[in-house]
């Protein structure tokens, strides 16, 4: 059992501030994964929890014990890293087995624990190859059984899939949730891959610059985005924005910027009502249009530039409003390139977002 705390971390290197102010608290046995662009800290983060770091300011716990300058040894985590270095003279059975055989453990027991990780990680019939008879899916499940014999408290993992290619990577996601059902361990896994998180997480914390910009599951994090850089950080092909103002009339509340006339429903308008008079953006996402129109106001209008086929549907790419904008469409319709188009607008799943602050006003 782990509960990790995090409050108030922060590490500078030098004049680099590479984790600012962080407070976080991760459960016991959560699938937590850090997110964010290279460069926000995520590595950091973890080094800091793994003990291979330690904070400049601030306090990490497990389980309400302070550990925050407690040697990784002594601390109940493995981790994973992107580059697993496998010793290449030794077998995959000693690979897995040898930071149990160091730690002095009954020949017994790392066999056993040896072979119930392969299992796991169905490397079964590989415990005798060497690390340069494996493809590269197989050598990290080695790394990853490596980590699993050591049946830590917490399961540290930085970018554990970059190395594979994208099909593999799919399915070793799939398999690490099947891990940690099995494991039942609190897993914190860092990488820069949305789709990565959206899957994997039970909780997902989006970094930028050192600072986190959002705590919450998938959904949380995709729907209710709280500023425009998780907005736009989420989504594939990323979400639209439209500066505007935000204007109260008739009883109603209206984006409007000369190209866009929006009415929100009722709802939304009695959230945005307060705010009326502001400059905004306006966030649609990619697929929150419909090609049948329901409500002859709500819609967009332009110039197809590109049609892009991505098998289940495709993008259209228009030119409007002085900028390009993508979104998805059925894979029957067509659509040429040159032409005019107009689309319904979703507004029950519009995102809209302080100007000056980029904060959802909308949700916080
Ligand atoms: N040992 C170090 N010395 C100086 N600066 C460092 C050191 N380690 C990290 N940094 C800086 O701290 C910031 C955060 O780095 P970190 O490795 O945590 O990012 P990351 O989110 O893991 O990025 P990536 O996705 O590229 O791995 C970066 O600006 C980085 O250059
Ligand atoms: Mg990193």
């Amino acid at each position: 059992m782990a509960t990790i705390r995090l409050e108030g971390v922060t590490k500078r290197f030098g004049g680099v501030v590479a984790v600012n102010r962080l407070t976080l608290d991760i459960k016991d046995r959560a699938f937590l994964v850090l997110l964010g662009p290279s460069g926000c800290g995520k590595s950091t983060t973890l080094n800091m929890i793994a003990g291979l770091e330690e904070p400049t300011e601030g306090e990490i716990s497990f389980d309400g014990q302070v550990v925050t300058h407690v040697p990784p040894h002594r601390r109940d985590v493995a981790m994973v890293f992107q580059s697993y270095a496998l010793y290449p003279h030794k077998t995959v059975y000693d690979n897995i087995g040898f930071g149990l055989r160091m730690r002095k453990y009954p020949a017994v027991e790392i066999d056993r624990r040896v072979r119930d990780a392969a299992a796991a990680l169905k490397i079964a019939d590989l415990l005798d190859r060497r690390p340069h008879q494996l493809s590269g899916g197989q050598r990290q499940r080695v790394a990853l059984g490596r980590a699993m014999v050591r049946q830590p408290a917490v399961f540290l993992m930085d970018e554990p899939l970059s190395n594979l290619d994208a099909g593999l990577r799919v399915a070793m996601r799939a398999e690490l949730r099947e891990l940690h059902r099995r494991m039942q361990t609190t897993f914190v896994y860092v990488t820069h891959d949305q789709a990565e998180a959206l899957t994997l997480a039970d909780q997902i914390v989006v970094m930028q610059d050192g600072v986190v910009q959002q705590v919450g599951n998938a959904e949380d994090i995709y729907e209710r985005p709280r500023n425009v850089f998780v907005a736009s950080f989420l989504g594939n092909p990323r979400i639209n924005l439209f500066s505007g103002t935000l204007v109260a009339e008739r009883g109603g509340v209206f984006f409007r910027n000369g190209w866009l006339d929006l009415a929100f429903p009722a709802e939304t308008a009695a959230r945005l009502s307060p705010h009326a008079g502001k400059d905004v953006m306006l966030g649609l996402r990619p697929e929150d249009v419909d090609e049948k129109i329901s409500t002859p106001t709500a819609t967009v209008r332009g110039r197809v530039k590109l049609v892009m086929p991505v098998g289940s549907d495709q993008l259209v790419g228009l030119r409007a409003d002085d900028q390009d904008v993508f979104f998805r469409v059925a894979k029957e319709s067509r659509y040429g390139a040159g032409g005019e188009i107009t689309l319904g607008v979703n507004v029950n799943r519009l995102h809209v977002f302080d100007k000056d602050t980029t904060r959802s006003l909308l949700w916080d």
